[in-house]
């Protein structure tokens, strides 16, 4: 299975901070965001993942994150010349995609919780063999703000609505998608929304209605974090600052999740440990046994 993280976009809701920077560059605590998706990609055991984001951004992307040689896995990138949708990524990656299934996961979504890593294995594992998409959804207090799953009487996903002003139900689709091949298709017979993007909530409904669509409920416990607002981005860092300081771990640490995947050896960790010895991320490093 083949990997996508789409980080375009305009960044408007946190202007001033995103008109220099992407939005997914920014810190969230001690790394940059787009490190949180990179190892959700990666805990799927996903090796082979392509970057999209805008002209400008690409290049900043490229540098942070190199040919992912480091992490023993490939990273390659490609430009969305405008924020046409988030469904547009397919288009973009068809090539990339050739004849795989294809994961995509949205640059500003953060996961965090039990059993998650499981769960990606299944949903490699499944998708394109019992199913033709696996989507997560997850409880929250706002639906309106998201593409919201309306369930029929026998708790199956029935349909999703994006952005409903009177929403079915509070479960959000969260920016965390497996598709089989055929979604490269599907996209293409798609047309643009009043918006003027290729939805993705509307390639959703296509894999509802013509194949077999498994909804992964992310339940309590669970954490799907918001970086939407100047609020919720500083909340995020706050959560992961008191998870990281209380056990003493990190969350989406790209060298710690290579090497308990078996992408890197310990010698591989270790030589990228020393070459930051005094800064605490790369001491940390030292620590994974
Ligand atoms: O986060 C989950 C939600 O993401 C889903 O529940 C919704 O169904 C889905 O439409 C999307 O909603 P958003 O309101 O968050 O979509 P937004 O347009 O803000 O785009 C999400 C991210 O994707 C954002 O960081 C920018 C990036 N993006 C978006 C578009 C439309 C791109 O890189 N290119 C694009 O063309």
């Amino acid at each position: 299975m083949k990997g996508i993280v789409l980080a375009g976009g305009a960044g408007t809701r946190l202007y001033p901070s995103t008109i220099a920077i992407s939005k997914q560059l920014l810190p969230v605590y001690d790394k940059p965001m787009i490190y949180y998706p990179i190892s959700v990609l990666m805990l799927a055991g996903i090796k082979d993942i392509l970057i999209i984001s805008t002209p400008t951004d690409l290049p900043y992307f490229k540098r942070l994150l190199g040919d992912g040689s480091k992490l023993g896995i490939k990273f390659t990138y490609k430009e969305q010349p405008n924020p046409e949708g988030i469904a547009q990524a397919f288009i973009l990656a068809e090539d990339f995609i050739g004849d795989n299934s294809v994961a995509l996961i949205l640059g500003d979504n953060i996961f965090y919780g039990p059993f998650f890593s499981q769960m990606l294995k299944n949903a490699v594992k499944t998708t394109g063999t019992k199913t033709g998409a696996t989507l997560f959804a997850y409880p929250v207090k706002d639906p309106q703000r998201f593409g919201v799953v309306e369930f029929d009487e026998n708790k199956n996903i029935k349909s999703i609505v994006e952005k409903p002003a009177k929403p079915k139900s509070n479960y959000a689709i969260t920016g965390l998608y497996f598709y089989n091949n055929n979604v490269v298709k599907y996209v293409k017979n798609q047309k643009p929304s009043k918006r003027n993007e290729l939805e993705i909530t509307d390639l959703n409904n296509t894999y509802i209605k013509n194949e077999t669509v498994h909804l992964e409920i992310l339940g309590r416990g669970f954490s799907w974090l918001d970086t939407g607002t100047h609020e919720s981005l500083l909340q995020a860092s706050q959560y992961i600052k008191a998870i990281e300081d209380n056990q003493g771990i990190k969350i989406a640490c790209l060298e710690e999740v290579a090497y308990r995947m078996h992408f890197i050896s310990k010698e591989q960790l270790d030589n990228i440990a020393d070459n930051y010895k005094t800064n605490p991320y790369y001491q940390y490093l030292k620590t994974i046994n």
